[in-house]
């Protein structure tokens, strides 16, 4: 017992070495496209190290930076010997990314953090900085250029905007009425529409880093190889594991793929509680682009990195979306302005965690009302002492004095057994696999959804047929485009 201990120790003291030698040898050479010579302009040697972890969490985990640079390991110490007990790691390593992702971004550049060790440069962005997910490409450069070729990753504008006139790369908002075309960014995946307490409709906004946006545009030399194009896909998604994207290793950054959920800025929200953004609202109807400001209010982060596979998933959500889980004590008072999606009250009552299912209007009619929505799945209370709420209020607490102190992990969901090939239990759902152990034993199996993006799906009931109440039961159904969603449903 106390050898097999020692050796345990001695395998994550060498992997926390390496990953210091990784993080020295990410700031000393900047990615090729860097081209501020500001940006690396103060050197320190390592980010700032925050407080220690209060007592109750394992001795192992490592300690919390405050840095832009999204961590490319997951440490896991062999001790842990069940799922759960690996969950403070995991939700550890959702932070870290999320804090890498809300970077404020390098500008002139696409997806790279502004001194990613330089903590002030975090916590003194304005609100409304570009930060580096906002700068990724989004779903409508990649799948959304009809015939043309999706511009190379560097390029600020694409052949086909749906806002023409506007500045490039400003964020678009697309809403559409039509039904479900590759434009529609209003409808909730294989769902309707979500209004919130101001009886505007929420808006979803799709991104894919540098090496997913590469990966399926392709190379211009290679035609065969541009994914977007369902007959190139086609043929890979048969493949006996299907398409396979690049995975992130201590060396290189691999595919990360985001979705957030933003909402229209009112006069009655308090702007210094969510990060906001400037965006283009493109009506298909009417064929206007209409400015507004929008509000985040959730954001999931899918990320492959070795040896998770099956990918690892994250979700976050602005704190006042909707009242908190019903055991929280002392129970909190509600936000100033009231909740984004729940009016504070126990009526109109959420079956399921949402009262009714607002229809697409027609051309001209009114926003439907508000949907009332309530929180089904907890945000996770285990293992006790170090769970994914103890984990919030540690990050919450350094965040203060940013809008991002007002944002909690929801969830993190992973593949307890990951990895392809032989003897590993990944199978694609068309050969015979079944959710969750041939999805790489996910963990937790069930209900991980977020109540801005998965509204009516929190519910295993509700979710059955869409494919399941959690992220990966759901994008396991396009294990064959490896799990993502956007390539499988918008190939063209
Ligand atoms: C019931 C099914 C379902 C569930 C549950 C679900 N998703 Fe999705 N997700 C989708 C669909 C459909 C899309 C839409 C792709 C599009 O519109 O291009 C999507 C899109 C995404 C994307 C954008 C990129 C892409 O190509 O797929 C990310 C990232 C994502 N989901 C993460 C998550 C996370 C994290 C969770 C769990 C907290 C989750 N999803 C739960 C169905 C689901």
């Amino acid at each position: 017992m106390g050898t097999s201990l020692r050796r345990c120790e001695k395998i994550l003291f060498l992997l926390v070495l390496i990953s210091i030698v990784a993080s020295y040898s990410c700031q000393k050479n900047p990615p090729a496209n860097n081209t501020n010579p500001t940006a690396n302009a103060s050197p320190a040697a390592s980010p700032p190290a925050m407080p220690p972890w209060p007592a109750g969490f394992p001795q192992q985990m490592p300690t919390p930076v405050i840095s832009g640079n999204v961590p490319r390991q997951i440490l896991v110490p062999g001790s842990t010997s069940s799922p759960l007990d690996a969950r403070p790691f995991f939700d550890y390593f959702s932070w870290e990314s999320f804090i890498a992702l809300n970077w404020p971004a390098l500008s002139g550049s696409r997806g790279v953090p502004n001194e990613p060790l330089n903590a002030s440069i975090f916590f003194n962005a304005p609100n409304g900085t570009p930060v580096v997910w906002g700068t990724y490409k989004d779903s409508f450069d990649l799948f959304g250029q009809k015939d043309q070729r999706p511009s190379p990753w560097e390029s600020s504008s694409s052949p086909v905007s749906p806002c023409p006139g506007g500045t490039a790369g400003q964020k678009t908002l697309i809403f559409t009425t039509k039904g479900d075309t590759p434009l529609m960014q209003t409808k909730q995946a294989f769902s309707f529409p979500l209004v919130d307490q101001q009886n505007n409709y929420a808006y979803y906004d799709i991104r894919y880093d540098e090496a997913q946006y590469n990966f399926i545009r392709g190379q211009d030399s290679d035609p065969t190889s541009w994914l977007y194009l369902l007959k190139n896909l086609a043929p890979k998604e048969n493949a006996q594991f299907g398409v396979q994207m690049p995975m992130t290793t201590p060396a290189a950054l691999g595919s990360m793929m985001v979705k957030a959920a933003w909402r229209i800025s009112t006069p009655n929200d308090d702007p210094k509680r969510f990060y906001t953004s400037n965006a283009q609202i493109y009506d298909s109807q009417k064929q206007v682009c209409t400015p507004a400001t929008v509000l985040l209010v959730g954001l999931h982060i899918a990320h492959k990195i070795d040896p998770f596979t099956e990918w690892v998933w994250s979700t976050f959500e602005q704190v006042d979306n909707v009242p908190p889980d019903p055991d929280v004590t002392p129970k909190p008072s509600p936000p100033p302005r009231g909740y984004s999606f729940n009016n504070g009250t126990d009526s109109p009552k959420t079956n399921g965690g949402y009262n009714y299912k607002p229809p697409f209007p027609g051309a001209g009619q009114p926003t439907p009302s508000p949907v009332q929505v309530s929180r089904v799945n907890p945000i996770p209370n285990t293992p006790a002492g170090q769970s994914t709420r103890d984990v919030n209020a540690y990050y919450q607490k350094r965040l203060q004095g940013t809008v991002w102190q007002f944002y909690q992990l929801v969830i993190t969901q992973w593949p307890a057994n990951p990895g392809i090939g032989s003897g590993k239990a990944f199978m694609l759902m068309q050969n015979g696999g079944v959710y969750p152990q041939n999805a790489g034993a996910a963990f937790p199996a069930n209900g991980a959804v977020n109540t801005t993006m998965e509204t009516y799906f929190q519910t295993e009931n509700d979710a059955a047929g869409a494919g399941g109440n959690s992220c990966m039961s759901c994008h396991y159904r396009a294990g064959q485009s490896d799990f993502s969603w956007g390539l499988n449903r918008r190939a063209h």
